[in-house]
């Protein structure tokens, strides 16, 4: 393999904060307590938990090792092993691992949008003395407002813009390293004040008294699209972070400390919204507004110091939405800058560029643009707006997708020799337990919930 020409990650460590910043975001955080709510608590939580281990760490593992192996960005690194048949379909994921995260960004920074609101908002003390009904008022309020959607998601965009364009170590690394132990801090400040004031013992049974007749198909499906969102899985973030680690670190070692980390946060997010949604006796099933309309009421209910803790919370979510959106824009900058002839600048700015401008009409989509439907004579978009439409593509459809191609791409066009060396497994039944599910259990699982969900 050629040397690479591109920056490395200072040390494994390093690594882990980018891509545990990576796969902590928004769909921890926000999505995650919602959507176990939302189907039942423990069992929903059971399953995520065997998604993550069957499917989750040989992905990431698969996803790591095409971007070491290759020391490329997506489709640099779909083109670098060579000879295979069907080099054009490789191509074409590897085209579709630079566009998925684009197309979650569009989405993805409207709502980091909305967290930069409430941390903002708690601070100046917007929330304080809300009476009935204004919390869920004031959340419909923001998203009526074309001009507070598109001012905060074009300040979302801008700073991640701003991250990317310096670089991976000026750049990504000083982020991760200032907002991941932030992050850590303040969750665990949250989680020790909901335990010690919040019905705590409701929470754990909740999260893990696995009712099994809630176990159906549908819930297995959210449950998997859940893990891949949320690990980053199918998305060229962690191929492009693969494509910075040096030979000496172990790649199974990482993807393990990523998924551990990920969950671990996610269950803890748990801890720390429901204890206190529990205790309150709001309506713990709100769905997305679970966050945003249910907390600020507890927070208000709190008194001074629920302002405090408001602030921190959105603070928190702030954090773990932008170390989530660098690792989004990072594989097509990377991609325009390695390969092709842009400036690193250069290029994170024209790709924040398109980005904004998709990202207004998904932002409008919330208000004025709510009655187009722009695939709405297919069945399968029908009622889908802007917002639904790209998101339903990029992180249903070819998030899946993606994942399932490479999983078929490592577990039988890769050479097993250079599989074999990058796992650093040596020949060992750990190596072949991975390599059994990266090329039979994982494209037939993920074929199938694919099936599901959109044919
Ligand atoms: N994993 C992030 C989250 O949970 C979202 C994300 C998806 C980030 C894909 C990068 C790539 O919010």
């Amino acid at each position: 393999m050629q040397p690479a020409k591109h920056e490395h990650w200072s040390s494994g460590f390093t690594f882990l904060l980018a891509a545990v910043g990576s796969a902590v975001g928004l769909g921890n955080i926000w999505r995650f307590p919602y959507v176990v709510a939302e189907n039942g608590g423990g069992a929903f939580v059971l399953i995520y938990l065997a998604i993550v281990i069957v499917f989750g760490i040989p992905l990431l593992m698969s996803e790591l090792m095409i971007g070491r192996s290759s020391q490329k960005p997506p489709l640099g690194a779909m083109q670098s092993f060579g000879g295979s048949r069907v080099q054009k379909l490789w191509d074409a994921v590897g085209w579709s691992y630079l566009l998925v995260p684009m197309g979650i960004l569009t989405f993805y920074s409207v709502v980091a949008g909305w967290t930069l609101d409430y941390a903002f908002g708690m601070g100046i003390g917007t929330f304080n003395n809300l009476e009935e009904g204004a919390s869920a008022r004031m959340f419909q309020e923001l998203l009526a407002s074309p001009v507070k959607l598109v001012f905060w998601m074009t300040l979302s965009i801008g700073i991640t813009v701003g991250i990317v364009a310096r670089g991976l170590k000026s750049g990504l690394e000083t982020t991760v390293k200032i907002l991941m132990p932030a992050l850590f801090i303040i969750l665990i400040i949250l989680v020790l004040y909901a335990s010690i004031t919040g019905d705590f013992a409701r929470s754990v049974t909740f999260m893990f008294e696995p009712d099994f007749s809630k176990i159906t198909p549908k819930l297995v499906l959210m449950a998997a699209g859940q893990a891949f969102f949320s690990l980053s899985l199918g998305s060229g973030a962690i191929m492009v972070y693969g494509s910075y680690l040096t030979r000496d670190i172990s790649i199974p070692k990482m993807a393990v400390g990523v998924a551990f980390a990920d969950t671990a946060v996610a269950l803890l997010a748990g801890f720390a919204i429901f204890p206190i949604v529990f205790a309150f006796g709001v309506d713990h099933a709100a769905g997305p507004g679970l966050v945003f309309v249910t907390l600020p009421i507890v927070f208000n209910d709190m008194g001074g110091i629920g302002q405090i803790f408001g602030v921190l919370f959105f603070l928190l979510l702030a954090f773990a939405a932008i170390t989530s959106t660098i690792s989004l824009l990072e594989p097509m900058v990377a991609e325009l800058s390695e390969e092709g002839k842009f400036k690193r600048a250069r290029a994170a700015i024209y790709c924040g560029a398109v980005l904004w401008f998709v990202g207004v009409f998904v932002a409008l989509s919330n208000n004025i643009l709510s009655d187009v439907h722009p695939l709405g004579f297919l069945p399968l978009f029908e009622g889908k707006t802007i917002e639904g439409v790209i998101e339903f593509l990029s992180a249903n459809v070819f998030m899946l997708l993606n994942g399932m191609m490479v999983s078929i791409f490592v577990g039988w066009s890769v050479k097993r020799s250079v599989t074999l060396e990058e796992m650093g497994l040596g020949d060992s039944v750990l190596f072949k337990i991975w390599f059994l599910l990266v090329r039979f259990v994982v494209p037939l699982g993920v074929g199938f919930i694919f099936y599901d969900v959109v044919l």
